[in-house]
């Protein structure tokens, strides 16, 4: 296929070299967009009389028919094009002649693939937010019955104070919905079309900038015409809140992965969302988390990627450029299926509380609230609070070491054997402390009951935080209509 650019004169590209500048490959997915942004600029030369009325009109409606039978998968791409911009024009100049080779006039491929891959963000963008909200639904769902279902929560992957299940999963929604946010704050950022930027320097034909931004659905024409060819960062934007997301997402696989291990044991997956062993039949793995977690490293590789293809260039355009496809294009996927499989997984979960909540009775989890108590009730300075609370943990460690409480782990049993003589002999500070009110206190519910602060995990607190985060996803549903066509 003749290149746009080559005259009679020129001997041709070198094969191999031809196939290693092809990015026909790759940026065949923009297919449609690069259809959709030359409809919206034939019809404003059309308007400016820059073309006839009617080569416009011809030109608009053979633009329709190619985007019909794009969407159709019967637009077959030719794999020896230069890229998906050099071959719908040679298409349209198969088609109508010289009407399809007035279609480039003030135009070039600079803008025209920077405008291509914003509209394609623009789809992925609002593709990936539709996924997110799939994931704070099924989150949604599974926390709704259990803001009582205790278990420990960690530092340092140690027991250290009793939440309750909906409590973390809230915690996982509350960064998931920054996810969402960052990719609202980029679609913001990137919404300026480049259209009419030409090569670098806008063209002296009269072109209305826009106008064609807005019948493209854009905010404004980008600001500076070598900039709008030049600039990658709309990319590095999106490339970046994928990241972010699959860090997150990353995380809670792992947590998911621990909370299935035999160790745990605090939820399973679905047989939908688990799969077997080939040689140890009793198994059930966790491969959906693991997958999810491995990819999260791939947007990381396309985000470093974007970054450093960008830092040496000397404005404006550089074929160096043509490689953010591949990057953004895999960091998209990646985030999108990430995404969806994650929310199906949620979907899968099946808690078990009464784990839960024996890990939770185990390993003093209480300790932080015995101090807490001495410090409202008899008014005794946090440190020597502390103090006193560590000579309770370390009476309990002793006392269950020698079996003292039978099968209960619970700090109640303690304190009615060592009654009120016995806790001060402890610590000073507990002098005077009414052992019954002091196991009530200490009770795993009491400690989260009484956390009812904002964002705490009490379970007052965490029925706001869902009846918060339902309103946030039915706001955003009603905004944000699906996106017409997949990126997929
Ligand atoms: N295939 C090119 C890319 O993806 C399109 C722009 C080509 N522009 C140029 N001046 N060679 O970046």
């Amino acid at each position: 296929m003749a290149k746009l650019w080559e005259t009679s004169k020129d001997g041709g590209l070198d094969p191999a070299m031809d196939a290693f500048l092809s990015s026909v490959g790759v940026d065949q997915r923009l297919l449609a967009v690069d259809i959709e942004g030359s409809i919206a600029h034939a019809a404003m030369l059309g308007r400016q009389g820059i073309l006839p009325e009617r080569t416009a009109a011809e030109l608009g409606r053979a633009l329709g028919a190619l985007a019909v039978q794009a969407e159709e998968g019967s637009l077959a791409v030719d794999p020896l094009a230069e890229d998906v911009h050099s071959f719908v024009e040679a298409e349209l100049t198969s088609r109508l002649g010289d009407s399809g080779r007035a279609l480039h006039a003030g135009r070039s491929r600079n803008d025209q693939v920077a405008l291509d891959l914003r509209l394609w963000m623009r789809r992925a963008s609002a593709e990936l937010r539709e996924a997110l909200l799939d994931a704070l639904r099924a989150i949604t769902e599974l926390a709704a019955g259990h803001t009582r279902t205790l278990m420990p929560g960690y530092t340092h992957l140690q027991r250290a104070q009793p939440v309750s299940f909906a409590y973390h999963l809230m915690a996982w929604a509350a960064a998931l919905r920054r996810d969402y946010g960052r990719l609202e704050d980029a679609a913001a950022r990137a919404d300026e079309c480049p259209l009419g930027a030409c090569a670098l320097a806008g063209s002296g034909l009269p072109l209305d900038r826009e106008g064609v931004a807005a019948s493209l659905g854009f905010a404004r024409p980008s600001p500076n015409c070598m900039d709008a060819v030049a600039d990658r960062d709309a990319c590095l934007e999106l490339a970046a809140a994928c990241a972010a997301l699959l860090t997150h997402l990353s995380r809670y696989c792992e947590e998911i992965c621990l909370w299935t291990s035999y160790e745990f044991g605090f939820v399973k997956l679905g047989s939908s969302c688990s799969t077997g062993s080939s040689v140890m039949p009793q198994k059930r793995n966790p491969d959906p988390a693991e997958l999810i977690r491995g990819k999260a490293g791939r947007a990381y590789g396309d985000l470093v990627a974007l970054l450093v293809m960008q830092k040496g260039l000397p404005l404006a355009y550089d074929r160096d450029l043509q490689e953010d496809k591949a990057a953004i294009f895999d960091a998209a996927d990646t985030a999108l299926a990430c995404a969806k499989a994650f929310a199906t997984m949620v979907s899968s979960i099946a808690p078990d509380p009464a784990r839960m909540r024996a890990a939770a009775e185990e390993g003093c989890l209480w300790a932080a609230d015995a101090a807490e108590y001495l410090v409202l009730n008899k008014g005794v300075p946090f440190r020597t609070a502390y103090a006193a609370g560590r000579a309770l943990v370390l009476a309990w460690e002793s006392a269950r070491k020698g079996g003292a409480f039978g099968c209960s782990p619970a700090v109640a049993g303690l304190l009615a054997a060592l009654g009120e003589a016995g806790l001060a002999a402890l610590h000073p500070a507990w002098q005077g402390t009414e052992t019954g009110e002091l196991s009530r206190y200490l009770r795993l519910d009491s400690c989260v009951e009484r956390r009812d602060q904002v964002g705490g995990p009490a379970p007052k607190a965490v029925v706001r935080q869902l009846e918060e985060l339902r309103a946030f996803i039915a706001a955003k549903a009603e905004a944000v209509p699906a996106p017409a066509a997949s990126i997929q």
